[in-house]
This record gives structure tokens, C-alpha cells and sequence, in this order.
């Protein structure tokens, strides 16, 4: 009975408090940005993904970056649930408007744990996407800026990311750098 009641409570994908660690001082001096987790506009919030966000549009969001397929909300909450089982891993996070409670930006900082480096924690940012509507408002940059200052809260040694070629620009004004040497990015492909 008490596991039925558990799975649904509506909760975190990790603790909002985080958040409010970051200094909104940084998002101004690294980023030139006005606009911070405590301070992202009239209207929005940045917090944690939730596992009420079945009913927020944060899938149909995510599929404008690429296919999600038809997830059922008990495949959701599995999914969710797989993840809360990595403690300090999945940082997903997401802007809401609050004002038609919906979720219209997401993005992943995923946290590994490594035996090289002394034990170290290294971070990936990963499925970034601001809702079509809501582009150019700087949302996308606040949310890069927030999951970058995350990782470097939690102590991660570095963040990198994959993207398009044509995102390049985007993600070098944001601090990300090619590597001389370093930069390469191969991958093999299964079918589904
Ligand atoms: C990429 C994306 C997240 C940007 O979000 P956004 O909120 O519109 O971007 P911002 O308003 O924060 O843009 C900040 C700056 O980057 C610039 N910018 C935006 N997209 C860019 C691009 N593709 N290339 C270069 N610069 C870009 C903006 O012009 C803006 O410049 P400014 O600060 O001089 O005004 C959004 O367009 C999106 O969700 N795209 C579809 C999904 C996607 O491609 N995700 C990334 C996968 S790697």
C-alpha cells in the first residue's frame, strides 16, 4: 500500500535546493545574462523535472528536438523511477510557465562518477531544447549557463557536450571550446 501511494507523490528528480545554490552573480559576470534560476522572467520558474510533468507537455517539448515516441505515463514514471535509482546522476531541469502550467524548456546535466582523476565526477549536458515559441528570449542560454554552473557546483572536473556543426557558434559563446587534438566525436549507430 505504501509503495502505491509513493509512486504518486509528485516528486523531484533531484533537490531544488541545488538551484538555489548558484550564484546569480555568475550568470551575470560568465554570461552577460540578466536573468538567473531564481530570477528567469515574469512568469517562469527553473526547477527539477517532476514526475507530474507527464501532464506538462515535457515530452511533447522533447519531441522537438527529436523522436520520443508514444510513451505511456506508466513508461514515464518507470523511466523516472530507473533514474532516481543513480542517486546524484540525472539533473534534468526544466523552465515552466507557470502561468499556463506548462513545461517550455528542458536540459540534461548528467553527472558521472569515474575512477580516473582521483575519483573525480565528470559532467555531459544533453537535450536542450526551448520551445519554438519561446526561442530568442535567452531561455536557451540561461539553461546551458545553469546546467554549466551545476556542474561546477556539484565539483564536476569538466562539462562537455555534443552538437550539429551549426551549433558550434552557439555553444563556443557560451564557453565551450574545441580542443586542438581533442575534439573528435565517432559513434555507432544500432536500429531500434
Ligand atoms: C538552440 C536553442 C536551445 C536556443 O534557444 P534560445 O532560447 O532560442 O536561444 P537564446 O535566446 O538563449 O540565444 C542566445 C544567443 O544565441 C544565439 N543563437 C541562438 N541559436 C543559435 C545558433 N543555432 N547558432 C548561433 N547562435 C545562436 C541567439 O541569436 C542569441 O544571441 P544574442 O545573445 O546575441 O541575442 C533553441 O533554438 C532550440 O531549442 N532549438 C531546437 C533544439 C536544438 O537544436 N537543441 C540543441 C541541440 S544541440
Amino acid at each position: 500500500m505504501k509503495t502505491i501511494l509513493y509512486e504518486h507523490l509528485e516528486r523531484p528528480i533531484y533537490n531544488s535546493d541545488l538551484l538555489d545554490r548558484l550564484d546569480p552573480k555568475k550568470f551575470i559576470t560568465r554570461y552577460c545574462l540578466n536573468l538567473s534560476p531564481s530570477n528567469p522572467g515574469p512568469g517562469l520558474k527553473v526547477r527539477p523535472l517532476k514526475t507530474s510533468d507527464y501532464e506538462t507537455g515535457f515530452l511533447e517539448l522533447l519531441s522537438q528536438l527529436t523522436v520520443v515516441g508514444e510513451i505511456e505515463e506508466e513508461k514515464f514514471l518507470e523511466r523516472f523511477s530507473t533514474m532516481e535509482l543513480c542517486p546524484n546522476s540525472y539533473y534534468i531541469t526544466v523552465i515552466e510557465d507557470t502561468i499556463i502550467n506548462k513545461v517550455i524548456g528542458t536540459g540534461t546535466l548528467i553527472v558521472e562518477q569515474k575512477f580516473i582523476h582521483n575519483c573525480a565526477v565528470r559532467g555531459r549536458i544533453e537535450d536542450i531544447v526551448i520551445s519554438d515559441e519561446y526561442r530568442g528570449r535567452q531561455l536557451g542560454k540561461l539553461l546551458i549557463a545553469t546546467l554549466t554552473l551545476l556542474g561546477e557546483e556539484l565539483k564536476c572536473y569538466k562539462v562537455s557536450l555534443e552538437c550539429k556543426d551549426s551549433m558550434v557558434p552557439y555553444y563556443t559563446s557560451l564557453g565551450f571550446r574545441n580542443e586542438a587534438g581533442n575534439s573528435n566525436y565517432l559513434q555507432i549507430r544500432f536500429p531500434l
